[in-house]
């Protein structure tokens, strides 16, 4: 299969991301954990947790950035992902994660499949940042960058104007969206419109599934949190719904290329995700400072096949 490195801050939806990505038919050759939802070494914690549960336990996990490019972490969301991240639900312990940081695990990988790398990142763009940083040939070794993170169209939800991937590090975010490699936006845009309910939850705890039951119950906690936004129990399925794209389970049916930028000032557009939508609806100019592919609609409802796939799990 395709070889993928994974980046996360794992969070409950990046746990959906996570397992949905190791039972896809692409090749996970290394995972990097970054604070954001949690901090990276809990992350990492919960990644090996679940990789373990997964019966993948064999992936590298590498602990990655504990502080932003500019700024240091505040902590946690313990009202969205709860005081460990997935949602206070106890994991049977998995294994270790390997020497080295995530920047470097991330390297290695490129030079070890050159031009062939994807990468998928679902958290703050720290790892990526500080990679670019440390190896000037990194951009060119990798066929596409996939993120979770940005609203091109529609407001923030760590501020007004920032997404939170972006918002917590916009500094790194601009680098990643500056580096010369095939970058994929899949922002709040498309992830708020794709979210599992009640009768889904159910279906998870109530299976023979291990993951899936892990899964279900962490959703307890995140249903609380989306109460506020959707009014009612369910939960935005942002981490997986970018996986899906990057693996082709998902398919973007609205997606131009268009030139992007970060907006990383100190006032209240800070983290802001600047796509020149301009041109006629559904029919975007080519231009050749183009190089992010904005995904805007997808294809069908996403839940029922991240659903299938979960139930499927060990
Ligand atoms: C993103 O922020 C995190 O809380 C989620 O895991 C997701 O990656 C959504 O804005
Ligand atoms: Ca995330």
């Amino acid at each position: 299969g395709r070889p993928v490195y994974f980046d996360c801050d794992t969070g409950i939806d990046d746990s959906m991301a996570l397992l949905l990505l190791v039972s896809s038919d692409v090749d996970v050759v290394g995972i990097g954990t970054v604070s954001g939802n949690i901090d990276a070494d809990q992350a990492a914690r919960n990644t090996l947790d679940l990789l373990a549960l997964a019966q993948q336990p064999d992936i590298p996990v590498a602990i990655g950035a504990r502080a932003f490019l500019t700024t240091q972490y505040a902590g946690g969301v313990p009202h969205i992902h709860g005081r460990n991240g997935v949602g206070d639900i106890d994991l049977p312990r998995g294994g270790e994660p390997v020497e080295g940081d995530a920047a470097d695990l991330l390297i290695s990988l490129a030079y070890e499949y050159p031009g062939e790398l994807e990468i998928i990142a679902v958290g703050p763009m720290t790892n990526l940042a500080i990679a670019l940083q440390r190896d000037a040939e990194l951009a060119s070794l990798i066929r596409r960058v996939t993120i979770m993170g940005g609203a091109a169209m529609v407001p923030g939800n760590l501020s007004a104007a920032a997404e939170a991937n972006i918002g917590h590090d916009p500094e790194a975010a601009q680098a990643v969206f500056h580096a010369p490699w095939p970058l994929t936006m899949v922002g709040l845009d498309v992830t708020l419109g794709h979210t599992i309910a009640l009768e889904e939850q159910w279906r998870l705890t109530s299976s023979d599934s291990l993951c899936a039951q892990a899964i279900g119950r962490m959703l307890e906690l995140y249903f609380d949190f989306h109460v506020e936004i959707f009014g009612e129990r369910c939960a935005a399925l942002h981490d997986p719904l970018a996986v899906a794209i990057a693996t082709g389970e998902a398919i973007a049916t609205l997606a131009p290329v268009v030139p992007a930028t970060v907006d990383t000032t100190d006032g209240p557009d800070r983290g802001r995700t600047v796509c020149d939508l301009r041109g006629r609806f559904r029919d975007y100019p080519e231009r050749p400072d183009a190089h992010c592919t904005v995904v805007l609609e997808v294809a069908k409802p996403f839940g029922p096949t991240l659903i299938t796939r979960l139930l499927a799990l060990p």
